[in-house]
């Protein structure tokens, strides 16, 4: 070994010598700083980020105005100097060239001022599409465009589909509910739409936190639509007079609906033989039920799915909605109602009313209700007979699949793990066979 190579090795060696040593020096500060950011971590993590809007869309989420068979919504953010917004259209196409077939509409623009920034949101609703097709569409101005997103049609038939449910998201939205949506969409990237049951933020007026849960959906707000429904903490001002944030009508365009003051947020959409129907629990409770035996009355559709924010039985002792459950539970029992998909308490539970009579009860027969979260903060769960599966401490997401007479319902953990399962067999006389199927 030459006199350079010995040089080196002992450089080497010194150099290793005096890694260790400064390492073993190093090595509780960074034990330390490592357990420090580790509690850091928790559900109250919010982005240092703010999501200033520019001339280039953003926020872009699909919902639906009309019939998901023959339309489709878009809505999407710029900054105030874009005041009028376009979106295009085509049948999607495997050559690039499907574009030079798009049609061109006119979006309709709202200023809104909220939270010290100032943006135009733009929404279009296109309509006379066809059922069960795959188009492509972009949304912008002038050279301003997003890229080309693509998403199908319902079928105009009663066909099997699947879609994703989402308890609370609400908290450490950008950092660990991400997780959730994420974990949902790479589960069945086939699936039609999602359910968001309330709180999809803590604070509804806060700019900072609709650009989280924006960032954390991304493209997937533009290829799967959304059902939401508001929680209590998409409202602001006191328990009298609070009201709900104006981002809500501002960024979801969703149906209008009946009831005066309730606009995009009482409504309902039928998907393939499925009719999902949104309620607001945090106010005018007794208008809404009027509304829903109405709704209910009128339901070509074999299934029916309601979904609302506060829960007919909670998973948290002292959270009972007693008023919500005495004027609404006997119109699903009535009406046959199959599932409740709800939010609120941060823990899991699935059951049917306890109360009914126990052959009832073993049968299956009266809806289903299910407690869910998708978000990282938590409460405890208080057993209560009406639970038949439970989960605390865990971020979940449930994937539902629908057929003509079998709706197969599974809750997953944000890492891969089945919670909870069964099918409800739809029976001759409508009624159903509630069969457990977690293996
Ligand atoms: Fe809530």
């Amino acid at each position: 070994m030459g006199k350079r190579a010995n040089l080196l090795r002992k450089q080497g060696t010194r150099m290793f010598g005096c890694s260790v040593a400064i390492l073993a020096l190093l090595l509780p500060c960074l034990i330390t700083s490592c357990t420090t950011d580790r509690a850091q971590a928790d559900w109250r993590e919010q982005s240092p980020r703010s999501y200033p809007p520019s001339v280039y869309p953003d926020r872009i989420i699909l919902t639906w105005a009309g019939d998901p068979a023959t339309s489709q919504a878009v809505t999407w953010r710029t900054d105030s100097t874009v005041e009028q917004g376009c979106a295009m259209i085509a049948p999607a196409d495997p050559s690039p060239d499907f574009g030079d077939r798009a049609i061109r509409v006119q979006a309709e623009t709202t200023r809104l001022e909220m939270d010290g920034v100032t943006a135009c949101y733009h929404s279009v609703n296109f309509t006379r599409l066809r059922p069960n097709m795959l188009y492509a569409y972009r949304v912008g101005s002038q050279d301003t465009w997003s890229e080309w997103f693509q998403f199908r049609t319902a079928s105009d038939r009663a066909e099997p589909f699947s879609f994703i449910y989402l308890g609370d998201a609400q908290n450490a939205i950008l950092s660990m509910w991400s997780r959730a949506i994420r974990a949902a969409y790479s589960d069945v990237p086939d699936a039609r739409f999602m359910v968001h049951a309330g709180d999809l933020v803590t604070a509804g007026y806060r700019d900072q936190l609709w650009g989280e849960w924006f960032e954390a959906g991304g493209w997937i707000f533009a290829m799967l639509p959304s059902i939401l429904t508001p929680g209590n903490h998409e409202r602001h001002g006191g328990e009298e007079d609070a009201s709900l944030t104006p981002y809500w009508n501002a960024q979801f365009t969703l149906p209008v609906g009946r009831l005066s003051g309730l606009e995009e947020q009482t409504y309902f959409i039928d998907y393939q033989g499925v009719r999902v129907i949104s309620l607001n629990s945090n106010e005018k409770m007794e208008e809404q039920a009027v509304w829903l035996e109405g709704v209910l009355i009128r339901n070509p559709n074999r299934w029916t799915v309601v979904t609302f924010h506060h829960p007919v039985f909670s998973t948290f002792g002292g959270r009972d909605n007693r008023r919500l459950r005495d004027l609404w539970q006997p119109l699903f029992d009535r009406y046959g109602v199959d599932l409740a998909l709800q939010g609120h308490d941060h823990a899991y539970g699935r059951g049917c009313d306890a109360s009914t009579d126990s052959a009832r009860r073993r049968s299956g027969r009266g809806t289903v209700y299910v407690v869910s979260i998708s978000g990282p903060k938590m409460y405890d769960l208080t057993r209560a007979p009406w639970m038949v599966r439970t989960a605390e401490n865990t971020q979940l997401y449930q994937v539902i699949t629908v057929t003509q007479d079998t709706l197969h319902y599974r809750a997953m953990t944000v890492t891969g793990k089945m919670v909870d399962a069964f099918d409800l067999v739809k029976q001759q006389d409508g009624t159903n066979l509630l069969m457990e199927t977690m293996p």
